[in-house]
């Protein structure tokens, strides 16, 4: 299975999600993880490496990819593969469209797009959604509300809503800002980041179970 983190906006939370998915779903499934950081600055990959310095064992391995090759699934036959696998691939994309992530982007199973209420995440937002339709992806959309304040009136929030959920799946938990989101490393999640995220991340797991009639 293939589920990627991607939108056309950076510092969205697309890696921050990312990385807590991957540490969540390893304390939940019994199939191996794989990530894969198809973004130039390799946020999640350094993240990784810097805490092989930590003293507690890694959930995953993470390999870069797209550094050289343009297209690095050219040859279909590893996308596929990844596709049909019964591991759980993990993509984490750049915040720009770019059509090296074409074949990622039609044949990923899930792409998860936080998203915020502010004008440009909003616009930002829809051209992604719109490009995914131009690809005619095959993926199911989740949109996921990223940094969220709970405290906050979003103006454009029942409009924003309403657009979205046209095109996919939106979840109804938002991931709260928080503080302690924003020293996240990859190899625990601590009991507050649990929290912060397990509302969110349960629904999307349900939301898997029941697209791909599978127990994750
Ligand atoms: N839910 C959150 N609460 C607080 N800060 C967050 C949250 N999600 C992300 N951040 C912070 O926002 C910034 C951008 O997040 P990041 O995950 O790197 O976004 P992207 O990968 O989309 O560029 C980072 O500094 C990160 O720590
Ligand atoms: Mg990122």
């Amino acid at each position: 299975m293939i589920i990627t983190f991607g939108t056309q906006k950076g510092g969205t939370g697309k890696t921050t999600l990312a990385i807590s998915f991957a540490n969540y779903i390893s304390g939940l499934s019994q199939r191996k993880i794989k990530v894969f950081d198809f973004d130039y600055q390799k946020s999640f990959y350094h993240k990784w490496k810097e805490d092989e310095l930590l003293d507690i064992p890694k959930l995953y391995d993470v390999q870069i990819i797209g550094e050289e090759e343009e297209q690095p699934f050219s040859d279909f036959e590893t996308l596929i593969n990844l596709k049909e696998s019964e591991e759980i691939n993990l993509f984490d994309l750049a915040g720009a469209l770019d059509a090296k992530y074409s074949d990622l982007l039609i044949y990923s199973d899930f792409i998860v797009i936080p998203f915020e209420y502010s004008d440009v995440s909003a616009k930002s937002t829809l051209v992604f959604v719109n490009f995914l339709g131009l690809l005619e992806s095959q993926a199911e959309r989740v949109f996921i509300r990223s940094k969220y304040d709970k405290g906050y009136k979003y103006l454009n929030q029942q409009g924003m809503d309403e657009e979205i959920t046209k095109y996919g799946m939106l979840l109804k938990s938002p991931v709260f800002k928080r503080n302690c989101l924003q020293s996240i490393d990859t190899r625990k999640l601590t009991y507050e980041q649990k929290y912060a995220v397990k509302n969110s991340f349960n629904e999307f797991i349900a939301y898997i179970n029941e697209t791909l009639q599978i127990t994750i």
